[in-house]
C-alpha cells in the first residue's frame, strides 16, 4: 500500500486498543483521540517543507531548519473529525479550521454532503482531512474532490483506523494522496463497519451511543 503511512508506536498501539474496547466510556474515547491526534499532527507534519534559517545561538551563528511559512489547514470531516481537529490545533495551533458537513447515508452508505465552506485561496494551504474512520472511503474521496475542485494543492489524509476497501479506493482514485493513520484493520462488515474497529467513532466521541 504505497502512500499509506501506518504509524508504528508502541503509546499510539496501546492507546488505540483503549478505543477500541467496548468499555471505555465518552470521557476517555475523547481525550484519547485528542492524544493520538496530536501525535499524528507531529507525523504528518513530514509533508511540510522546511527553510534554512541562519540564527544565533548562545554559542554562535548557525543555519538550521524552520518549517516554511504556509498556511496550514486542517479539515475535520464532521461530526468525528471534530475530536482529532481538537489533537492537530493543539500541535498546529495557527491552523485554519475548515469543517466539512459529510454524513454516510444510513441505507445505502453513500456520503451526503451537508456543509462545506472553502476559501478561495486555498491553493496556499497544506490541507490536512481529519477523520478517525475510512471505512469505504465514501466520505474522504468526496472531501477530496471538494478540496481538490476548489484548488487544494498535495491534501493529506489523517485517520485513526482504516479497511482495506479504502485505502484501496483511495489510491485508485488519487494516487498521489498520503494516507496516515495508526492502523490498517482486517475488514469491512455488511453494514460497512470496520472489523475489528472501534465502532461508531462519532457517537463514541460525542456520547450519543
Ligand atoms: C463516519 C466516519 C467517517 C465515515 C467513514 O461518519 O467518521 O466520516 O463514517 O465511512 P466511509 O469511509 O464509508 O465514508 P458518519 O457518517 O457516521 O457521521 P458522524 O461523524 O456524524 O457520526
Ligand atoms: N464509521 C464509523 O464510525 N465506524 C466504522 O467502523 C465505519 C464508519
Amino acid at each position: 500500500m504505497d502512500n499509506t503511512f501506518v504509524i508504528d508506536n508502541p503509546m499510539v498501539t496501546d492507546r488505540l486498543t483503549q478505543l477500541r474496547m467496548k468499555k471505555t466510556g465518552t470521557r476517555k474515547f475523547r481525550s484519547i483521540v485528542k492524544e493520538i491526534s496530536s501525535f499524528m499532527a507531529y507525523e504528518v507534519a513530514r509533508e511540510f517543507p522546511m527553510r534554512d534559517v541562519t540564527i544565533e545561538t548562545p554559542l554562535c551563528t548557525t543555519t538550521q531548519k524552520r518549517l516554511e511559512a504556509r498556511h496550514i489547514a486542517v479539515v475535520p470531516i464532521l461530526r468525528a473529525g471534530i475530536g482529532m481537529a481538537s489533537g492537530f490545533e493543539e500541535v498546529y495551533p495557527d491552523a485554519v479550521v475548515l469543517p466539512i458537513g459529510i454524513e454516510r447515508d444510513a441505507k445505502t452508505k453513500e456520503p451526503n454532503e451537508y456543509y462545506c465552506k472553502i476559501p478561495k485561496n486555498i491553493n496556499h494551504f497544506h490541507c490536512v482531512i481529519v477523520d478517525p474512520m475510512l471505512a469505504t472511503g465514501g466520505s474522504i474521496t468526496y472531501t477530496l474532490k471538494l478540496l481538490l475542485n476548489a484548488g487544494a494543492v498535495n491534501p493529506v489524509v489523517a485517520c485513526i483506523l482504516a479497511a482495506p476497501e479504502g485505502v484501496e479506493r483511495i489510491h485508485a482514485e488519487f494516487p498521489d494522496v498520503h494516507i496516515y493513520c495508526c492502523a490498517v484493520d482486517s475488514h469491512l462488515d455488511n453494514n460497512k463497519y470496520i472489523v475489528p474497529g472501534l465502532g461508531d467513532a462519532g457517537d463514541r466521541i460525542f456520547g450519543t451511543v
